[in-house]
């Protein structure tokens, strides 16, 4: 993005963020942030607090397992990971400049969950959203499947990173 002042014009930096409750990150999540990564400088991974859901994992824990995926993954370089817990997503946004929100979509449900926030997070502070589609063979995983499978005493190392594996089933092999 190129920002005009007088005789002189700075390219800012293009930073988006990728929200979600990522409990646990999944495959399919990390499908859609090395994408991202791929189209913006600077990108965000954001652990945020969804009241509306009962958490499996500790907040603080989720960052570290995000990071740890990402490192594991060799997904680095320009994207950074943090957490919001207080206030509206887009004030994050603001706060670090970001104009863009990623959103992964597996089909037409996400895509109606999606719209109504993403309309009202472009009304709030003018934050875009952009829609981004996961493999194809991620298109199935969900954080709430993964949760209920390892509820039930299954094997979730098909749809989540080695060190969520690991971290839910630490005496596992
Ligand atoms: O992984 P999830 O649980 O589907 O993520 C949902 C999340 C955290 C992205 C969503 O709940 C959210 O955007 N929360 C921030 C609260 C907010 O800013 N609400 C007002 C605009 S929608």
């Amino acid at each position: 993005m190129l920002v005009t002042a007088g005789r002189y014009s700075v390219r800012m930096p293009r930073i988006a963020v990728v929200p979600g409750s990522f409990d646990p990150v999944t495959l399919g999540h990390l499908d859609v942030i090395a994408r991202a990564a791929g189209l913006f400088d600077e990108l965000h991974v954001l652990v945020v607090h969804n009241p509306g859901k009962t958490a499996l994992i500790p907040f603080a824990d989720r960052v570290t397992l995000i990071k740890d995926s990402l490192a594991e993954a060799k997904v680095q370089g320009n994207v950074v990971v943090t957490s919001w817990s207080v206030g509206l997503l887009v004030d994050y946004c603001t706060e670090v400049g970001a104009s863009v929100l990623i959103k992964g979509v597996r089909g037409q449900t996400d895509l109606v969950y999606e719209t109504p926030m993403a309309i009202v997070n472009r009304d709030l502070a003018g934050v875009e959203t952009v829609f981004l589609l996961p493999a194809p063979e991620h298109a199935h995983v969900s954080s709430s499947l993964v949760r209920q499978v390892n509820s039930l005493g299954g094997d979730v190392r098909p749809y989540v990173p080695g060190a969520v594996a690991r971290f839910l089933r630490p005496s596992r092999p």
